[in-house]
């Protein structure tokens, strides 16, 4: 009876000894916003998560409130735009969102918001690299093309760049490309995995059919590949004027964050596709890739290549390729002009 109670003992203290490993913080900026607030509901769900901590210009501490009402573990702060409203929020997270910014009107492109968030990221990325210097950073807003390098200068420009935690968040384009590839074969999505490349927008996004072991017809690829790259059109059209996707994005930002997660607590092959830091294609200019990579206890573990591809998909890729350069630029030239 003693040993039993003891072995009952041990196994309690080896349990709370990983869930005690298993504490995160993680932060959300721009909470109250049409993503902010499902992808706060979601992390609240996520056992993993230990603390959430809820930041906006408005509502922040509202949002709190309503998601801190839910009966999982972790603690839910909102943290209003006060000098160390920020700060406190940012501080000791290991894993910070950034869905901060405007979204698309009917006919814009995400180049268009350009102008808007350049200014919102650089400033929140300046945040974080005071008070959250070795976070995961998870970059949401759009354009990512180009908020992705606004962050890195940022970062860069205060010695505490590190290319292994910065990530454009490009999830929402395979939870696409699976989702649209199923509708077309009638079968269940979760089974179709397809490979994405390049960036999140446009012709930048490009998505690799060739290596589910799929074919379809010369018309229904290209309709497919023109729905993969403009499917977040459809739902601004279908919001008219009121936005564009933020519950399918929600998801997307949730099931990324909760993949760090696993990484950073020992889980091993746990590959995302994400816009990040990547030796791949630099010598075209283009210093940040889309690609599968692997993540791990340190962020970035191992960049995958893009493998082999259809004549088809490389021009897919030169046009993807020419465009991202473009963009990458256009952010590391904002902040050289407004640090
Ligand atoms: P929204 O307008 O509903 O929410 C944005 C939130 O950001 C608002 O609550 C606003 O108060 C807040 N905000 C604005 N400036 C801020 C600042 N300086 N600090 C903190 N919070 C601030 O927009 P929504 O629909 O949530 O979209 C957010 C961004 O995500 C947009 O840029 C959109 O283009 C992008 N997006 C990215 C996707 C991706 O796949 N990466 C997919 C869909 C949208």
């Amino acid at each position: 009876m003693f040993a039993a109670r003891q072995a009952f003992n041990v196994a309690q203290r080896r349990a709370f000894s990983a869930s005690s490993r298993q504490s995160s913080k993680v932060a959300v900026l721009g909470a109250a916003g049409g993503i902010g607030q499902p992808l706060s509901l979601l992390l609240k769900l996520n056992p993993r998560v230990s603390e959430l901590a809820l930041y906006d210009i408005r509502l922040g501490p509202g949002v709190a409130a309503d998601v801190g009402h839910i009966n999982t573990k972790s603690t839910v702060t909102g943290y209003d735009p006060t000098p160390s409203g920020l700060r406190d929020c940012l501080s000791g997270a290991e894993v910070v969102l950034i869905p901060a910014g405007v979204p698309r009107k009917p006919g814009m492109t995400r180049d268009d918001l350009f102008n808007t968030n350049a200014s919102i990221v650089r400033d929140l990325a300046k945040a974080t690299a005071e008070a959250a210097p070795n976070a995961n950073v998870l970059i949401i807003a759009n354009p990512v093309n180009s908020t992705v390098p606004i962050t890195a200068e940022v970062f860069k420009a205060r010695g505490v760049y590190n290319p292994r935690r910065l990530f454009g968040v490009t999830t929402l384009d395979v939870v696409r490309a699976s989702r649209f590839l199923s509708q077309i074969k009638g079968s269940d999505p979760a089974n179709e995995s397809i490979t994405v490349v390049g960036g999140h927008s446009g012709a930048t996004i490009v998505p690799l059919l060739s290596q589910a072991g799929y074919e379809l017809t010369k018309e229904q690829l290209e309709a497919y590949v023109n729905r993969v790259q403009f499917g977040g059109d459809e739902v601004v059209k279908a919001k008219d004027g009121a936005g564009s996707a933020t519950l399918s994005m929600a998801m997307a930002g949730a099931r990324f964050a909760e993949s760090l997660l696993k990484a950073a607590q020992g889980e091993k092959g746990v590959v995302e596709p994400t816009f990040v830091d990547s030796p791949l294609y630099k010598s075209k200019g283009c210093d940040y890739f889309a690609s599968n990579v692997e993540l791990g206890p340190n962020g970035v573990e191992k960049i995958h290549e893009v493998g082999t591809i259809t004549p088809y998909e490389q021009q897919l890729l030169d046009v993807c390729l020419g465009d991202l350069a473009k963009n990458i630029a256009k952010g590391v030239q904002f902040v050289k002009e407004n640090p």
